[in-house]
């Protein structure tokens, strides 16, 4: 994070996780450790698409450090429905901010923004491209569960394609030697690009047609929400597989489900007392690490 902004899992390297895992442990034991360490400081949440969990978590990490908030989440009451372009109100917006959360429906958004802005820009989700934060929650989940985030057999389910969380996360676990399932029908599965850097990177990869197919070997399994909202060549839900009890039966006992969140019929809510539902624990560290990666980037050199 040598250039402070956020836009994707490249900008993270190794040794800069480390220290996020490390600072998010100390928030997970005592959220208010760093409380007054951004005191003065405002952080901006430009928000263009729906957002629960992204928006509310970086704002409550920013108040965890005593900066102040401003920003929006539904555009249409700003100046974008004037028809200002986003390079404007990035200029604009950085005059009144320390630092910018970005989520925005077009892939490369949160590139374009860094491109021009002064303070640092961190990608909240950027169309179908990539949702860093999301990854870096995720790695730290995968972590306190396995102890490790590498010699792990990782399903990936439901929407491959415009899935922005499966980028970010399978992109960045294919730094280490971790086997990489795709499971779905070939319209739903992870595009070329991605299945070439991945291989590109020696990362070993098997596409399976059916969950049933790999159960048994999985110690992950990542659930992606159909993304409908990006649907553009007539998929259908009904091909998608949903995620249920029975569709889990012969796993490891070890398996954890996991699943960025919002769900909708994707992920059955008969998994939710399941020992290996860990979709809520999941989120329970968006606060600690988004916490964390503000904290950073704010950070003097
Ligand atoms: C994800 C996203 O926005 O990509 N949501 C989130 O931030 N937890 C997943 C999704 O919307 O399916």
């Amino acid at each position: 994070m040598s250039n402070r902004h956020l836009i994707t899992v490249e900008d993270v390297s190794n040794e800069d996780l480390d220290d996020i895992f490390r600072l998010a442990h100390d928030f997970k034991k005592e959220p208010r450790s760093h409380f007054g360490d951004l005191s003065g400081f405002v952080v901006a949440l430009l928000f263009f698409e729906p957002s629960t969990r992204t928006y509310l978590s970086f704002g409550s990490a920013a108040q965890r450090l005593g900066a102040g908030l401003i920003g929006f989440t539904d555009p249409d009451r700003t100046s974008v429905a004037k028809g200002e372009t986003l390079e404007d109100t990035i200029r604009v917006v950085q005059t009144f901010a320390d630092i910018i959360v970005i989520r925005h429906p077009m892939s490369g958004a949160g590139k374009q923004a860094a491109a021009l802005a002064d303070v640092p820009i961190i990608n909240g989700g950027d169309g179908a491209n990539e949702h860093p934060t999301q990854t870096l929650y995720d790695l730290f989940t995968i972590d306190e569960i396995f102890g490790r985030i590498e010699s792990l057999d990782v399903g990936f389910i439901g929407d491959l394609r415009y899935g922005r969380t499966i980028v970010s996360l399978s992109s960045f676990l294919s730094r280490f030697p971790n086997s990489l399932h795709f499971i779905g029908p070939e319209e739903f599965q992870i595009r070329t690009q991605l299945e070439h850097q991945l291989l590109g990177r020696g990362a070993k990869v098997v596409k399976h047609r059916r969950l049933a197919d790999v159960i048994g070997e999985l110690d992950i399994l990542y659930v992606s929400r159909p993304q409908q909202e990006r649907w553009t060549c007539g998929e259908s839900l009904e091909r998608l597989e949903r995620v249920t009890p029975q569709a889990i039966d012969g796993s490891r006992p070890g398996l954890a489900v996991m699943h960025a969140l919002p769900r909708t019929d994707e992920l059955s809510v008969e998994l939710d007392s399941d020992p290996r539902a860990r979709y809520f624990h999941q989120v329970s560290n968006a606060v600690p690490v988004r916490t964390a990666v503000l904290l950073r980037s704010m950070r003097p050199e």
